[in-house]
């Protein structure tokens, strides 16, 4: 196989050899490298220092708000946790799920989702289980990608597709998208365009496949229908394999139409659409996923994730499929977006007496705060791992230390040569009850004698 392209960065970082194992002075064997990894790890940032681990709970003040990462501080709802219990206790779900996931879950999936794909889903063909989101990304990129075939993301992406991509010997091709930033007042995820011409010139003969990630993390942008339209052209044209990103399809706000582009003419039978457990019942812990698609990208799809988990958790997959049973007439899922909305108001409500600009988001649970107003004192220390690092980092950092309250910058979502349109933002994540919200909210206050 030919050895992807490498990070600079990444070798670095490491300090070790990489591919090669290390020989010590006169021919000892330095045994704290015996064994040489695959230079896969050299590619999709894997070896890097990432984000997560620079905001992490460790490094930070012990009482620090954590707004940065995309977790809830609440538990799933009981009646959720109930039918886990209760499958911990019956025989069959403590065993190996079929790889197409448990029966009950796909029948689940099939009656949630079929209205919404306006078809009647197949259990055994058009849908996969998969342990989380993330895992079912990676093994449609097992099943579908060849050395160097191209995949299109939309800037900032989300940071799991890059390695994703890139240890299936695939090449990602960034198109970011454009923040008025000329717009006075906060921006909304509307404000967030394409640039159809740089869409199209990102086309190659290589290009294989688009991820569309709708509603969007970190922007929280739902793509119209209209900019659906367009992209499927293009994937019409190119001929391209559309992943559909839709983990946060339950977290639409104001009543705005989450569009799947898999239901535009002719785009079903070249679209993969995205869900996940975690997002809809507050369960990110729990690795449980599926994948909705013709058979002809679900067999390819199955047959890769077979190979790679054999099957997912199988007592949360009975779990995840009483919350999809019980949903609708629990009326569940339209209170979790009356509780999301109400946690997104306290944050906007933070933003907005701040007198800081922000874009509103119009679906997922992120709001993206304009920091390039912010002036943080020339004599600040900051630590040596945010050396090299945007201004958004050092902005997270000094927010964090400060005044109590993590974000993440977002320069990370993006590659170098997109970096600084990135680097004017930081995310915020209102997954957390609203009484934190609302300390969070008034600590953030004292930013407003750094604002220029
Ligand atoms: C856009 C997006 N896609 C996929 C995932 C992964 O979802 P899961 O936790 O189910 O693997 C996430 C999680 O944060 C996400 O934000």
């Amino acid at each position: 196989m030919p050895i992807p392209t490498l990070d600079k960065e990444a070798a670095a970082d490491t300090g070790l050899n990489g591919v090669k194992a290390a020989n010590g002075i006169n021919g000892t064997r330095d045994r704290s490298n015996l064994i040489p990894y695959s230079s896969r790890l050299l590619t999709g940032r894997a070896l890097a220092q990432d984000v997560w681990s620079i905001f992490n709970v460790a490094n930070l003040p012990e009482d620090c708000i954590n707004l940065g990462q995309g977790y809830m501080n609440f538990a799933p709802p009981k009646w959720v946790t109930d039918a886990a219990e209760e499958a911990l206790r019956t025989v069959a779900p403590n065993h190996y799920a079929h790889p197409k996931g448990r029966l009950r879950l796909r029948e689940a999936i099939a009656k949630h989702y079929g209205p919404s794909f306006g078809r009647e889903l197949n259990v055994e063909t058009e849908i996969q289980v998969s342990s989380g989101a993330n895992e079912g990304q990676y093994s449609v990129f097992t099943a579908f990608l060849e050395q160097g075939d191209e995949v299109i993301m939309f800037e900032p992406y989300f940071d799991q597709y890059l390695p994703s991509i890139t240890f299936n010997g695939g090449t990602p091709v960034y198109v970011p998208l454009h923040p008025n930033e000329s717009k006075e007042g906060r921006l909304t995820g509307d404000d967030w365009t394409i640039d159809f011409d740089e869409l199209r010139r990102a086309m190659s003969p290589r290009t294989k496949m688009i991820i569309v990630n709708t509603p969007h993390n970190p922007v929280g942008k739902v793509f119209t229908r209209e900019e659906l339209e367009k992209i499927a052209a293009l994937a019409e044209e190119f001929n391209l394999l559309v992943m559909a990103d839709e983990v946060y399809d339950c977290l639409v706000y104001d009543d705005r139409e989450h569009v799947r582009i898999a239901n535009l003419p002719g785009m079903w039978d070249r679209t993969v659409t995205v869900g996940s457990a975690g997002k809809a019942f507050a369960a990110t812990g729990w690795r449980i996923g599926w994948l909705i698609g013709p058979p002809s990208i679900i067999r390819p799809s199955l047959a890769a994730c077979t190979r790679i988990v054999f099957s997912s958790n199988s007592p949360l997959q009975e779990a995840s499929a009483v919350g999809l049973e019980q949903a609708r007439e629990r009326g569940y899922f339209e209170n979790q977006i009356r509780e999301y909305d109400e946690r997104r108001a306290v944050l906007i409500d933070a933003f907005e007496r701040l007198g800081m600009k922000y874009t509103l988001p119009q679906g997922s649970y992120f709001i993206l705060l304009d920091i390039s107003s912010l002036k943080i004192p020339e004599d600040y220390q900051f630590p040596q791992m945010l050396d090299g690092r945007g201004q958004d980092f050092k902005a997270c950092w000094f927010i964090a230390c400060e005044i109590g309250v993590s974000s993440i910058p977002v320069s990370e979502f993006y590659c170098e040569e997109h970096c600084s349109i990135g680097e004017k933002y930081a995310r915020f994540g209102f997954c957390k009850d609203v009484e934190t919200l609302r300390l969070a909210g008034e600590r953030l206050q004292s930013l407003k004698k750094y604002i220029s």
